[in-house]
């Protein structure tokens, strides 16, 4: 990894449409890291030349933000041109469902020759489940959230976001669980409002009193451990590879020391083809 890490010298963008690597520019920058070239592309025509570029400046690590569609036929050109493998580091910045690689009759590839260049590839992502071991504060595992998924009939393939959506209605029913019994008790009484008289007129009182609440919220959810700052949810971020065709945790991110911890209960060593 450290060698990853130096070898940022030689990282490029790639991309459509998106902020992200705008503002990763910058901390690159913050942080010395020099980019060797930065590529933008408005219609999915010039991924082709573009990468033809890159591959010329012999450009090892790229980072891609595209949407889902586009990632698709950004492969199967890098696979065309020969771009994956041990010499190509490839580093996404979106998060798709799970095996997307799979859904190859847009593009001209088959199934396989995306798969091969997928294989290996890095995501950096927010925390979005719990490991295997771990029981959410309302005591159900990954697993059981995945049956009750199954159960209920939820759309396949799951979306990355399924976890977090759960979440967040833990999130509102704790919220308002809280306001209530805060109501109830009229143990603040500069708060005092009451839910049954909501409206959106009214709303920004009461507004104030969900987000206080949620300040002070921490539970672990089968996202992760969930707790705010300001309106965000403070984030755990994870390293994920595709290791023959499944997503495995490499690393996690500690916002609280600042450090990639390598070895975390559920994170495998990188593979990486000699
Ligand atoms: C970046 O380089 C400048 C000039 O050499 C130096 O002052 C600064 O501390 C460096 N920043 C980091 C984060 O290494
Ligand atoms: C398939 O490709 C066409 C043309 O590139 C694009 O307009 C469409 O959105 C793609 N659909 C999917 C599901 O990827
Ligand atoms: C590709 O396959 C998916 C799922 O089988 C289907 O929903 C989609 O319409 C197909 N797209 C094309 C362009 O054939
Ligand atoms: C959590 O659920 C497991 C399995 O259903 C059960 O064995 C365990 O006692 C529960 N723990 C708590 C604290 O309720
Ligand atoms: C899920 O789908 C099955 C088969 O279509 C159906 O029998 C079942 O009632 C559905 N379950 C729910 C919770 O909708
Ligand atoms: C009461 O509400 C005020 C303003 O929202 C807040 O600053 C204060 O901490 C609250 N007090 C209690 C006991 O919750």
């Amino acid at each position: 990894m450290k060698s990853l890490i130096d070898n940022l010298l030689y990282a490029i963008f790639l991309i459509a449409d998106t902020n992200a690597i705008d503002e990763m520019g910058k901390t690159f920058e913050q942080n010395n890291i020099t980019t060797k070239a930065s590529k933008s592309f408005r219609h999915v025509d010039q991924v082709h030349g573009k990468l033809k570029e890159l591959k010329a400046l012999d450009v090892r690590i790229i980072f891609g933000g595209f949407s889902e569609p586009v990632a698709r036929y950004v492969m199967c050109e890098a696979y065309k041109l020969g771009m994956y493998s041990s010499r190509y580091v490839w580093i996404m910045l979106s998060e798709y469902v799970e095996r997307w690689w799979e859904l190859s009759n847009n593009t001209t590839c088959t199934r396989s020759a995306l798969s091969q260049a997928v294989e290996g590839y890095f995501i950096i992502d927010s925390l979005n489940a719990l490991t295997d071991e771990d029981r959410s504060s309302a005591n159900i595992s990954l697993r059981d959230f995945l049956l009750d998924y199954e159960k209920y009939n939820g759309t396949k393939p799951m979306s990355p976001y399924a976890t977090s959506t759960y979440d967040t209605v833990w999130t509102i029913a704790l919220t308002l669980r809280k306001a209530l019994q805060w109501t109830k008790s009229g143990v603040n009484s500069t708060n005092k409002f009451s839910l049954e008289s909501f409206n959106y007129d009214n709303g920004e009182k009461i507004r104030k009193v969900f987000f206080n609440i949620m300040q002070e919220l921490e539970f672990l959810g089968i996202s992760g451990p969930i707790s705010f700052q300001g309106p965000d949810r403070e984030g755990i971020a994870v390293i994920n590879q595709n290791q023959g065709d499944a997503m495995r945790r490499i690393a996690l991110y500690e916002p609280d020391n600042g450090k990639l911890n390598f070895y975390c209960p559920s994170c495998q060593p990188i593979l990486w083809k000699g």
